[in-house]
């Protein structure tokens, strides 16, 4: 395949960035998103130019760093994948393919298509964890009955790998989905019901006093989730947070 690439390209967070065209031919259709922008920088190192920097470590979906916008979609145009599971041949010999990092405000440009996450990991700190007394008299966990239809929703929830898609596609840049998910993996089980209001209002606290936009049920945060987590995770969120507003 022959491809047109119209690339984000910007050096800092301070300066202004803008769109940058390259050629690449001969790219198999079987490349992962992520193995085509490899050739891509190797060609621009042998010619002595500086390549495209962008995210990704764990290249199976796991980790989930890899955060491109391509053409006018997080993760691009398949359904279920993160950009490092996305395969060329989703597109078209001679497409024009355009990438862009995810924005939102509580994700400022690091360089080029690599911005800054901290937000997540700040909500995270707010409440996202369970305290456990690891004094040698704990419970194990396995030996606590959980019924299995919650046991599942939980782990559905749990899924969640702090992409970010969710944030980059919301025409609010709210982070709900995410932070409902992180919520709820949580309050559906016994071990997180103990601390189960101080982490729902502290870690909606942390999300508004980080720029993140409110949610008006718009629901493409749903749709573009690599992880698939449901909206049912945000309305679960606002009915914890109402109990712990009111107690
Ligand atoms: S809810 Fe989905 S889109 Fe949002 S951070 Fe988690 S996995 Fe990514
Ligand atoms: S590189 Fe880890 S999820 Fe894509």
């Amino acid at each position: 395949m022959n491809l047109t690439l119209k690339i984000w390209r910007q050096n800092n967070a301070k300066e202004a960035g803008k769109m940058v065209d390259y050629k690449i031919n001969n790219i198999s259709p079987d490349m992962s998103f992520l193995e085509m922008l490899d050739v891509l920088n190797n060609e621009l190192i042998e010619k002595g130019e500086d390549p495209v920097a962008f995210d990704h470590d764990c290249r199976e979906g796991i980790c989930g760093m890899c955060s491109l916008f391509i053409n006018g979609e997080a993760h691009g145009p398949d359904r279920g994948v993160t950009t490092c599971q996305l395969h060329m041949r989703m597109f078209k010999d001679g497409d024009t393919i355009y990438i862009e990092p995810f924005r939102a405000k509580a994700f400022p440009v690091i360089k080029d298509l690599v911005v800054d996450r901290t937000a997540f990991d700040k909500i995270q700190h707010a409440g996202g964890f369970v305290s456990v007394n690891t004094s040698g008299n704990t419970q194990d966990a396995n030996a606590i009955p959980i019924p299995k239809h919650d046991a599942d929703r939980a782990f559905d929830a749990a899924t969640c790998i702090g992409c970010g898609a969710c944030v980059a596609t919301c025409k609010n840049s709210s982070a709900m989905l995410f932070v409902s998910a992180k919520v709820s993996q949580f309050a559906l089980l016994p071990q997180g019901k103990v601390e189960a209001a101080d982490r729902v209002r502290n870690m909606v606290e942390e999300m508004d006093a980080l720029g993140f936009g409110n949610c008006t049920n718009t629901g493409a945060c749903e749709i573009e989730c690599p992880k698939g987590i449901s909206l049912e995770n945000i309305a679960r969120m606002n009915r914890e947070y109402l109990k712990a507003s009111i107690k």
